[in-house]
């Protein structure tokens, strides 16, 4: 068993800080500087309420100290990344940190410490900034500058476990000894610290492990993924009520239309917002989302708020502009639309999780030879994997945390595996016809459909979480009339 973590109390009577890091504020007199040492009042909060998940975040570090018993377990939140000078990109915890522990503030790291019995859980964070030594208002991570921090004690309540300072605990590690596993890629110091005693084949371990536990969602995490889809859900109609603004403008305002319904009821975007009008709609990651916006043309809008609490929806809608799909367009869409209707249908539990991809790869082949664009019959069309040409993608994903969730989770335990009720994930067929496919119609070229939903798998079959939106074609233009009013 590994010997206990013991990170020294930082100590009090340090050097003190003499200026913010941007020198703003070099030359400060003792006068000042004494000043700001006292006259502020207690505001330490006791009794508080653990956080909603707390449960769920023990039992889930339950699961994970199962799996690895006797070995020192590593999870950090990450730190800060820098833009330019002393600007720093808006920061997100990592998922298995968040998932975890229920926090999300930069450089904590949880630590499962191996005992006789299992493992103890510490959260290491920044504490409260330090007044005594000028720490509060003359470094740049100082509250004074960056907000309040919770202190451990409260940190401790709301999160059910205990809490110590994080600044003692690279060097803590450095000294451990046995084994120990981390999640990589997040906080490059701890990582540092803990160079000679990991190896990338067990670290990824971890990493399997952390990403195939959240392929089944737990009530906590469904009811997030619900609020996702409902706040998006009102994001999509935000932008419909806008369009004629875009119009004047550009995809930005589409972009920033849905931003400002993600800022507001949730943490932020879970991706890229794709705003994709015209032709851009064939650019499967199109976030430039600097062009025109024009009448008669379709917008292919694919984005997600992601909750307070870090659970993403993603969502797509093919729309057309003006309100009304063209004969081509239309056509183009309903195929999409039956494509996607026989993919959810094929979402049950027990079912194999590459049925509802084969259901609606299926009907777009189909459609393809209908339509002349690729000889028949489907069969041969999906064996020689022909209607890829415009189907470009898969069909779906897990989605959660991450909008691309359990991403490293084994082949085995994800396309391979059978659904289970509490699984949830997206099903999104697409039709892409480049603007320069010379095999094509000329009318088709420059046409880009997909429609993508969020699925639950439940007991008896699925849930649409994203079914506040109409899919169908004539329904989308009702909705749409509905809102121009
Ligand atoms: N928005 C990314 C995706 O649909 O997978
Ligand atoms: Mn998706
Ligand atoms: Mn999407």
């Amino acid at each position: 068993m590994a010997e206990e973590l013991t990170p020294e109390t930082p100590d009090e009577a340090e050097e003190p800080i003499k200026q913010r890091k941007n020198g703003l504020y070099q030359g400060v007199s003792d006068e000042l500087a004494e000043s700001m040492k006292s006259g502020w009042a207690d505001t330490e909060l006791t009794g508080l309420a653990p956080i909603p998940q707390a449960e769920r975040t023990a039992a889930r570090r339950a699961a994970l100290s199962a799996r690895f018993p006797g070995e020192r377990l590593v999870i950090p939140a990450g730190n800060l990344k820098t833009r330019s000078n002393d600007t720093e990109y808006s920061f997100r915890a990592s998922t298995e940190y968040a998932y975890l522990t229920g926090d999300q503030t930069h450089d904590g790291v949880l630590v499962l410490e191996p005992t006789a019995t299992g493992h103890d859980a510490t959260i290491y964070l920044l504490p409260r900034s330090n007044r005594e030594n000028g720490e509060f208002w003359l470094d740049g991570m100082g509250e004074l500058w960056v907000g309040r921090r919770h202190s451990l004690a409260e940190a401790e309540q709301l999160l059910g476990l205990p809490a110590k300072d994080v600044r003692e605990l690279a060097a803590a590690l450095a000294e451990a000894t046995g084994p120990v596993r981390a999640v990589r890629g997040h906080d490059a110091g701890i990582e540092a610290a803990l160079t000679d005693k990991v190896t990338a084949e067990r670290d990824e371990e971890l990493r399997v492990f952390l990403s195939e536990a959240r392929l089944v969602k737990d009530d906590f995490e469904i009811a997030e993924l619900e609020k996702a889809c409902a706040a998006t859900a009102r994001g999509f109609e935000d932008v419909v009520k806008v369009l004629d603004k875009a119009e004047a403008t550009s995809e930005r305002y589409i972009e920033g239309t849905f931003f400002l319904r993600a800022r507001v009821e949730g943490n932020d975007v879970g991706y890229g917002t794709i705003a994709a009008a015209g032709p851009h709609a064939c650019t499967l990651h199109w976030v430039r989302n600097d062009g025109a916006v024009r009448s008669g043309d379709l917008l292919l809008l694919d984005a997600g708020v992601e909750t307070t609490e870090l659970y993403t929806a993603d969502v797509t809608r093919t729309l057309p502009i003006n309100g009304r799909y063209t004969d081509v367009q239309r056509k183009i869409y309903d195929a999409v639309y039956e494509a996607q209707e026989a993919g959810i249908a094929a979402v049950k539990p027990g079912a194999a999780y590459r049925d509802f991809h084969d259901a609606a790869q299926r009907v777009l082949a189909e459609k393809l030879v209908e339509w002349g664009l690729v000889e028949g019959p489907a069969d041969r069309v999906l064996e020689l994997g022909l209607q890829r040409r415009w189907t470009l993608h898969g069909t779906g994903h897990m989605l959660g945390m991450d909008v691309h969730d359990c991403a490293a989770a084994r082949t085995e335990a994800y396309v391979d595996t059978t659904l289970e009720p509490g699984m949830c994930l997206t099903v999104e067929p697409g039709l892409y016809f480049q603007a320069d496919d010379l095999t094509v119609p000329e009318e088709y070229r420059g046409i880009g459909v997909r429609i993508e939903d969020d699925i639950l798998v439940t007991e008896d079959g699925n849930r649409n979480l994203s079914d506040q939106l109409p899919r169908r074609s004539d329904e989308v233009e009702a909705w749409m009339a509905g809102l121009k009013g």
